[in-house]
């Protein structure tokens, strides 16, 4: 099975690990496309969250990783996106259950939160693990039900 496109996008709190995980997913075979930011210099993460979820939203298949000094930020941003469903996880369990049951699209991680040992196994089961289906798929069909209701189709930012 061909391995999903990754795009990566980080603000300064994420540089750290994001660097890591771009050479752990490289050496994986993974086509990982890094979005910024490229050092600790301050940033503001919805720019680099906004980024990710447009290139995900417009490569069927792909997935996204975001990384901020807690990921919370990142989350928050990340699911302002119609058909984003962003997954802040802490811990390994976490990132394999929300493949399995809510197909999220994002994951989000705190870089000053978790070790990069931590954070390969979490990747590993996230991408690893297959969507389940079946009864989740209702519960993703009340969330989209939510998301044409409540979101403008006009993505933010408008300008470049
Ligand atoms: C930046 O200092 C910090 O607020 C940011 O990285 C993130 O953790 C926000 O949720």
């Amino acid at each position: 099975m061909k391995k999903p496109n990754i795009y990566i996008g980080n603000d300064h709190g994420g540089y750290t690990l994001k660097v890591a995980l771009v050479n752990y997913l490289t050496e994986k075979g993974y086509e990982v496309e890094d979005v910024g930011c490229h050092s600790e210099d301050i940033v503001r993460y919805p720019y680099y969250a906004a980024k990710v979820a447009k290139a995900v939203l417009a490569d069927a298949g792909a997935r996204g990783i975001l990384l901020c000094s807690t990921g919370i930020g990142m989350s928050i941003i990340a699911n302002k996106y119609k058909g984003i469903r962003a997954a802040l996880c802490y811990s390994s369990y976490q990132a394999k259950m929300t493949s399995a049951h809510n197909n999220s699209n994002i994951l989000c991680l705190g870089g000053r939160c978790i070790g990069v040992f931590e954070a390969y196994d979490m990747l590993n089961n996230w991408l690893e693990t297959p969507y389940e289906g079946g009864r989740h798929d209702i519960s993703l069909g009340l969330i989209k039900d939510a998301e044409e209701v409540n979101f403008s189709d006009v993505q933010w930012p408008q300008k470049e």
